[in-house]
């Protein structure tokens, strides 16, 4: 997807720095997630992968796998690491070889690279999704990862966004239930979901794994907890002239008579949520995908901890979180880290804070002023 090993010394610096942060996912219910699937069944955990749970009802128990081995969901037993398809969301890279792409359970287009240096964060461009099984990004239809996967940018569902991929967590091969229909089923295939409907008028039995007629107990799988059904914000408005933020910085919601229409910044504008109004990029303070329909390859990222980080883009997807050197910040105008005393961007520092206290040390040996380089990180095929 792109070229390989043009960075330099100074980029694989860069690259040791890396926070390394994902974008924040909702946490799963288990217990909602239990309901789904038969009792006795075994899921994996979204957070660590020597760890799953044992579904029995809506009652998850957590069970850990001992002696360094990782849950299998497939085989629904623990094996060794380096066997297992787990990817865990706070050792993403543990037991994986290096040079090695992990998916994100939390997100259809989100996966991880295992560096040497550790993991990094990568998301699929707009429009596609990380198939966990040959390790690509490819068209959202040729790999569709979860039902509740909604592209916010068309502007059909203002707040809707994917709640995650049930298909890294749950077993392929056999028929489950859906927390938002009682007669809807799902089904895993090669870590692909299907979804269908159970035909006149019958419903899901979940431990029956078959469409079946209603009795006293069906249904109980139909919780429509937010973290599995995708969660929706109010799509409906009570007050003309609202506004609210989108996934992407340059559009948002603004309210108009009883429903939200999705409103488009001027060129190079981005929202800013405190004002209320379309402002230049630098100055929007709007925790949004500041890589999404940006034609920049760094782009600053928004406040996590000061102006030091910066987003790698390709394509308009973001591709890694980068951190610049001791007393550099991000200027995403400059398109480089660059020195600065106290960085007065409003989009990485929307507090007014400086970023970082400075060491003296530091500011005698550095005198610099670009650092940024082209990124070495990987993508996959
Ligand atoms: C999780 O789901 C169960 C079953 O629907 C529900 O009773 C419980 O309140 C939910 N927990 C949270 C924290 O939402
Ligand atoms: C913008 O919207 C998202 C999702 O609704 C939210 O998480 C975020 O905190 C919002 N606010 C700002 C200041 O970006």
């Amino acid at each position: 997807m792109m070229g390989r090993g043009q960075g330099s010394m100074l980029a694989g610096l860069l690259l040791l720095l890396c926070a390394c942060t994902a974008p924040a996912a909702a946490n799963l219910n288990m217990s909602a997630l239990c309901l789904t699937v038969p009792d006795g069944m075994f899921v994996s955990s979204q957070m660590d992968c020597s760890s799953y749970y044992h579904c029995q009802g809506a009652t998850a128990s957590l069970m850990s796998c001992s002696n360094g081995q990782y849950f299998n969901k497939d085989t629904q037993t623990c094996v060794a690491s380096s066997q297992s398809t787990c990817a865990s969301k706070s050792h993403p890279c543990l037991g994986k070889t290096v040079g090695s792409f992990q998916p994100d359970s939390s997100s259809c287009g989100g996966y991880w690279y295992c560096g040497d240096s550790g993991a990094i964060y990568g998301s699929c461009p707009t429009g596609e999704n990380f198939n966990p099984t040959t390790m690509a990004c490819v068209y959202a239809y040729q790999y569709a990862c979860s039902q509740s996967v909604v592209d916010s940018s068309s502007g059909a569902s203002p707040g809707v966004e994917v709640a995650l991929n049930l298909c890294s967590l749950i077993e392929n091969g056999f028929y489950f239930g859906s927390a938002s229909d009682c007669s809807g089923w799902n089904y895993c295939q090669d870590n692909v979901l299907h979804s269908g409907t159970c035909q006149n008028g019958l419903v899901f039995n979940v431990n029956g794994k078959s469409c079946g007629y209603r009795s006293p107990s069906s249904c109980a799988q139909v919780t429509n907890d937010p973290s599995l059904t995708g969660a929706v914000a109010p799509t409906t408005c009570t007050t003309s002239g609202t506004m609210k933020n989108a996934t992407a910085c340059n559009q948002y919601y603004l309210c108009t008579g009883s429903s939200y229409t999705l409103m488009t910044c001027g060129s190079g504008l981005y929202f800013d949520t405190v004002s209320q109004t379309c402002v230049a990029r630098m100055q929007a303070r709007n925790d949004c995908d500041r890589c999404l329909g940006s034609t920049k390859s760094f782009v600053n990222a928004y406040s996590s901890s000061g102006c030091n980080q910066y987003l790698y883009c390709v394509n308009g997807a973001q591709k890694a979180v980068e951190t610049c050197p001791d007393n550099y910040y991000f200027n995403e105008d400059a398109g480089s880290c660059v020195y600065e005393t106290e960085p007065a961007f409003k989009c990485c520092n929307p507090d007014g804070l400086s970023g970082q206290p400075a060491t003296t040390a530091a500011k005698t040996t550095t005198t610099a002023t670009t650092t940024t380089t082209t990124a070495t990180t990987k993508t996959p095929a």
